[in-house]
């Protein structure tokens, strides 16, 4: 394909792909789309490392790195001491997790921690520079406008921002705050959504910007897990497609092997948008974790963002243990991050054939497309 966006990232399909997984950055990259490593988990020593190895196996390809830096939390300008904020997360939320995991057979594990939460935003900055000094083409943030130093670098490095949007008027926050791509992610996405649908949100997006004289690129993203509805997406002016759920079942992945075999059989109406994880909705498996967080009737109401995570990450990671070994009750609970489009991810297939398919998909789409119009 040979688009302004292409020419642009230096890319030969407008496919971006947001994982955590560096393999499956480089996978993407390597196959003519564009990997975005999600680069908020990691320490900033880490994230190094990462990045060294992306660089080494993709030789000067583009990819990009994507920075959660949530515009409101939990304790934000309090300038808190380490610590401060775990003592927020009221006794009651722990015992109620306490008694969750004995429902299920889990005994508490006193070593149980809660602990930072890689959502808290700190580390944003330090995150950045690290990400700075390798050849990326994009950064990348959600949760809010970027903050200013992500702004004012992306300016002094030439390095376009992107940011992820669920509402129109969050567009044109994020256009009058100088952001270079716009992601238009509906409410099927896995992860922090909104709750309008893809096929509604990205011409409403574009009609706003086109509203207020601004022509960057928009980007749809929410339930593509194909390159059928990638091109539907194109059809409707979007320059290319978001994702990140249909990598997580790929070769590549570090999604943990019980949560893939849930994803593999389940159908899209199995994930509901729940701040059970983050305190943030959030797309997500439905399992025993989900159903007992409001909006699930009766379910308990979660804490804000970050203690949420802080209360529930470390459970959650051994709760994906407890699965992987057989776990009964583990496997009841054990949820991730996963959109609607998971109802057509039935095969664990090599992250470089999903981008092969999807092309081979966009094009015959786009065939359909053109051999419905009267010469
Ligand atoms: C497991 C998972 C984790 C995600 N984490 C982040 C994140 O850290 N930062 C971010 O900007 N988006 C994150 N997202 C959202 C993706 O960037 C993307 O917008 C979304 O997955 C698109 O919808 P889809 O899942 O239907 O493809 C995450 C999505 C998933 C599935």
């Amino acid at each position: 394909m040979k688009t302004s966006i292409c020419d642009q990232y230096g890319i030969d399909f407008p496919l971006f792909a947001f994982s955590h997984c560096r393999d499956v950055v480089a996978a993407v990259t390597n196959a003519g789309g564009l990997g975005v490593l999600g680069g908020t988990a990691f320490t900033p020593e880490a994230l190094e490392q990462e990045l060294n190895w992306i660089d080494e196996q993709v030789r000067g390809k583009p990819y990009g790195v994507d920075i959660i830096v949530p515009a409101k939390f939990e304790g934000k300008g309090e300038k808190l001491e380490a610590g401060a904020l775990v003592d927020r997360i009221p006794a009651e939320y722990r015992e109620f997790v306490t008694e969750l995991l004995a429902s299920h057979d889990i005994p508490d594990d006193h070593k149980r921690r809660v602990g930072g939460s890689s959502l808290s935003g700190d580390t944003g900055e330090a995150l950045l520079e690290v990400a700075l000094r390798h050849p990326i083409k994009l950064m990348a943030n959600a949760l809010g406008v970027p903050p200013p130093y992500m702004i004012e670098a992306g300016q002094s490095s030439g390095v376009p921002v992107a940011a992820l949007v669920g509402a129109r008027e969050h567009a044109l926050k994020q256009v009058a705050a100088g952001v270079d791509l716009i992601i238009a992610q509906g409410t099927e996405a896995g992860g922090h959504c909104g709750e309008v649908s893809t096929l509604v949100l990205v011409p409403e997006v574009l009609d706003a910007l086109a509203e207020v004289g601004s022509d960057i690129p928009v980007l749809a993203a929410g339930g593509i897990v194909t390159g059928r509805q990638m091109a539907a997406c194109v059809a409707m002016g979007a320059a290319g497609a978001w994702t990140g759920s249909v990598w997580l079942t790929t070769e590549e992945a570090e999604t943990a092997p019980h949560t893939v075999q849930k994803m593999l059989t389940a159908t899209s109406r199995d994930t509901i948008r729940s701040a059970g994880r983050t305190g943030k909705p959030s797309r997500q498996l439905v399992s025993d974790w989900t159903n007992a967080w409001a909006p699930n009737p009766g379910g308990q109401k979660p804490l804000p963002l970050p203690l949420q995570s802080m209360l529930v990450e470390p459970t959650l990671r051994r709760i994906d243990k407890l699965a992987a070994s057989g776990h009964p009750g583990a496997q009841e609970l054990a949820t991730y991050f996963v959109g609607q489009g998971v109802g057509l991810m039935n095969k664990v297939k090599p992250a470089r054939t999903v981008v092969l398919e999807f092309i081979e998909d966009y094009l015959a789409a786009a065939q359909r497309l053109s051999d419905s119009v009267p010469d």
